[in-house]
């Protein structure tokens, strides 16, 4: 373990050519962030946070400025580093689910672990464990239409966290989902942070921020705010939708 932060982005641009005219989608980025936090990033449509996820995810690269990821120079990096580094650090949580149709919630929660090298029995008992930790330990053998949008959420969390990430990466987890079963998987982060996790939350909306413990805002690709927030609770914010 070292104090350096798990996450430190220093002067990020990000800018897309498009035919005569430049798009600055980030545009002198800073930003630091420690293991263990829970961080929203919010702005407008267009602010630049999918952009910002690219980057911190490693699934694009920065047109200037440097990005270190656990002690690592990823901005420099080549696809293929870029590519290692992704599959050990970061898990991906997306507002579509991205699960495989035809395939069970354990076999979905599997497959990062055969890129991973694990041998079978090890990768039933994972994904078991990991499904057990957001509640759906009986529902290993459903197929993903046999499952509430909320249940398939928590199958993709499941997948994303099974290999252990340093990060958890979502990006509008709950774009797809009613107010309801949003809050539910609210919840299931609150829970996932207290166990340690290190969790940051892509989002466009103020309610789903407010779950998180620090709040970054993005307008026109700079940051405009960046505070500790104290977060919502669950129940607070299903008292507030029956106001
Ligand atoms: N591949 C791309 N090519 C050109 N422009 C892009 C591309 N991706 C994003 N942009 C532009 O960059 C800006 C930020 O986009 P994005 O990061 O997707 O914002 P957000 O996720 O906050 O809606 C927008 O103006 C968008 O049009
Ligand atoms: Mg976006």
């Amino acid at each position: 373990m070292t104090d350096a932060p798990l996450i430190r982005l220093t002067n990020i641009t990000k800018v897309y050519q498009m035919g005569d005219m430049e798009v600055r989608a980030l545009d002198g980025v800073s930003l630091e962030i420690s293991r263990g936090e829970y961080v929203a990033i919010m702005g407008p449509s267009g602010s630049g946070k999918s952009t910002m996820m690219n980057v911190i995810g490693c699934l694009d690269t920065p047109t200037s400025g440097t990005y270190e990821l656990n002690g690592k120079l990823a901005s420099a990096m080549t696809d293929d580093d870029l590519a290692q580094i992704r599959n050990e650090e970061i898990g991906f949580v997306f507002q579509t689910f991205n699960l495989l149709a035809r395939t069970t919630s354990l076999q979905n929660v599997e497959l990062p672990l055969i890129y991973a090298g694990k041998t079978p029995a090890q990768r039933h008992e994972m994904a078991h464990k990991a499904l057990e930790n957001v509640g759906l330990g009986t529902r290993a053998d459903h197929m993903p239409n046999q499952l509430s949008g909320g249940q398939r959420q928590r199958v993709a969390i499941a997948r994303a966290l099974v290999n252990d990430p340093s990060i958890l990466l979502a990006d509008e987890p709950t774009g797809a989902l009613d107010s309801k079963t949003s809050i539910e998987i609210m919840a299931l982060f609150e829970e996932l942070y207290q166990r340690g996790n290190t969790i940051i939350l892509v989002t466009h909306e103020e309610d789903i921020a407010r779950h998180a413990h620090r709040i970054v805002k993005l307008r026109d690709g700079k940051i405009i705010h960046d505070e500790p927030n104290t977060p919502i609770t669950s129940e607070q914010h299903l008292a507030n939708l029956s106001l």
